[in-house]
């Protein structure tokens, strides 16, 4: 069933498609960013990669490079909106490239519910775990769902620890609540200390779960992006 902050962000998220949209493809250093994500998966043609969370399907385009024609490429949202985007953008890639996307799909779901009947060989999450209630539990789950020596990455913006951080966090601050589907309200704490909590406790899980990680830090030390192998 649905919760205030399930309904919550599907709302907000359906609302301000389009912005996400053009924001997802115009932010400079974006893509260099996402391009670092999908290495971090060490995909190879003909693997399955699913993207939890994918929104407007910024991040298919380098999955898809990555996994090649004989791969799939499968991403799961729940918000119909984001998934219209998504859409729109596998048209125009196709359109643009003369070629067929057949091996993207688009699931509308619950990431943290989903199931699949053959195993991913690697699962991405990029600007999502900080959503979740329960990132523990969700990246224990998605580990679950890898085939063995499957690979697991996340790419979270939080606070920055860096020791000229002040300003930078300042700034962060602003954004996180613009960017929050409920602003200040519905938190216990401030809305970024929470994103923080969530995205740390999420790279916590990954690393226990992973037999070999890495993480890189880039943005002044805003985003972060952390892989593992799962065993
Ligand atoms: C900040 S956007 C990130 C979108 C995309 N990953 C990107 O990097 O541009 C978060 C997305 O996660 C989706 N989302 C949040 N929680 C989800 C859940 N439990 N199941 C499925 N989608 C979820 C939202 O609908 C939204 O599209």
């Amino acid at each position: 069933m649905a919760t205030d902050a399930t309904t919550a962000a599907q709302q907000f998220y359906g609302r301000w498609a389009d912005l996400y949209d053009a924001l997802a493809r115009s932010t400079p250093g974006l893509g260099y960013l996402r391009s670092r994500a999908a290495d971090t998966l060490a995909l190879d043609p003909g693997d399955t990669v699913v993207e939890m969370g994918c929104g407007t399907g910024a991040n298919l385009p380098y999955l898809r490079e990555r996994v090649g024609s004989e791969g799939r490429v499968v991403g799961v949202d729940f918000t119909q909106g984001m998934l219209a985007r998504a859409r729109e953008r596998i048209d125009r890639e196709e359109r643009e490239g003369r070629e067929e996307w057949r091996n993207v799909h688009l699931v509308r779901g619950d990431a943290t519910e989903i199931e699949f009947r053959e195993p991913p060989d690697a699962i991405l999450a990029t600007f999502v775990v900080g959503m979740l209630a329960d990132p523990e539990a969700a990246v224990n789950r998605w580990a679950d769902q890898l085939a063995p020596g499957g690979r697991l990455a996340l790419l979270d913006a939080a606070q920055t620890t860096r020791w000229f951080g002040w300003p930078v966090n300042q700034a962060f601050r602003g954004l996180v609540v613009a960017s929050s589907p409920t602003g200040m309200k519905g938190y216990e704490r401030a809305p970024w200390s929470v994103l923080d909590d969530r995205v740390a406790a999420a790279r916590r899980v990954l690393r226990a779960r992973a037999d070999e990680t890495t993480h890189s830090e880039h943005a002044l030390g805003v985003v972060r992006i952390t892989g593992g192998r799962i065993d």
